[in-house]
């Protein structure tokens, strides 16, 4: 039994028992006017009981700080403008496009981050276009998802990098004080991290395996978050498509999104 229901549960055994307690001591006073005393509300205690799953916070004491953030007001707009002229990491040499987001940006029920731009998304300038791509359409359409309609898209760096190997600390904490901006103009309701480089950045984990992060709830600057493998490693791994499933359900319920259709 989810501990929700085990707390609802529990808080309605515990206004039986108040109940019953007051019919008691009604017959006892003899007093059958019917006003007994006052409903009483075990909704805390319950919760002291049966927490809600585990929801951990703070999980970014470590960020790295940048002087940008104070520019959080600025608009999208602006923004992307500003990153197509970056330089900030040696990644802006060997870009074809600077690769900055797609999809809902008005309040998305989840915003995907990923690792970085592969070579068909830096050829067209979109996240998540090539093969790993297609496949993360597929997750987010089993969640009720869609980047048309209620998801924001984007990576740790918004430039691709060479012969798509792992983004370097540098280039992350380059490019973070974009990320940090875009999370606040956007504001999704959830966050979805996609793989190690991601998840290790947002919940500021640099030394954790994906095994040890995935599945749990974070926050990131008040947002919601949780962590699963990238459709890239579950396309090598198939094995891994169970955990990521789980890990979506997990998501799902607790924005309260239909499992398994639009
Ligand atoms: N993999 C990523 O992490 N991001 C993309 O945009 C494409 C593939």
């Amino acid at each position: 039994m989810e501990n929700k229901e085990k707390r609802r549960a529990l808080e309605s055994a515990l206004e039986r028992t108040d109940e019953l307690f007051d019919a008691f001591s009604d017959v006892l006073r003899r007093d059958f006017s019917g006003k007994g005393h006052p409903k009483r509300d075990f909704s805390a205690t319950a919760q002291k009981l049966v927490p809600d799953p585990k929801i951990e916070e703070p999980a970014f004491e470590n960020a790295p700080q940048d002087r940008e953030d104070e520019r959080l007001h600025m608009s999208l707009e602006a923004l992307i403008s500003d990153s197509k002229k970056c330089s900030r990491c040696g990644l802006c040499s060997t870009r074809t496009n600077v690769v900055f987001g797609t999809g809902c940006t008005d309040r998305p029920t989840v915003m995907v981050i990923g690792e970085g731009p592969g070579e068909t998304e830096d050829l067209q300038g979109l996240p998540f276009v090539g093969r790993a791509g297609l496949f993360l359409d597929k997750w987010l359409s089993a969640i009720s998802l869609s980047r048309d309609r209620n998801v924001y898209i984007t990576n740790t760096v918004k430039c691709r990098p060479p012969q798509n190997r792992d983004p370097l600390p540098d280039e992350k904490k380059a490019c973070f004080a974009y990320l940090k901006q875009q999370i606040s103009i956007i504001h999704p309701q959830a966050i979805l991290c996609l793989g190690r480089p991601a998840s290790t950045l947002m919940t500021g984990q640099p030394d954790s395996s994906m095994g040890a992060l995935r599945g749990r709830f974070f926050f990131f600057d008040g947002i919601p978050m949780i962590c699963t493998y990238h459709p890239a490693a579950v396309l090598r791994d198939m094995e891994l498509k169970r955990p990521v499933w789980d890990d979506l359900k997990k998501l799902a319920r607790y924005l309260g999104l239909p499992v398994g259709g639009k």
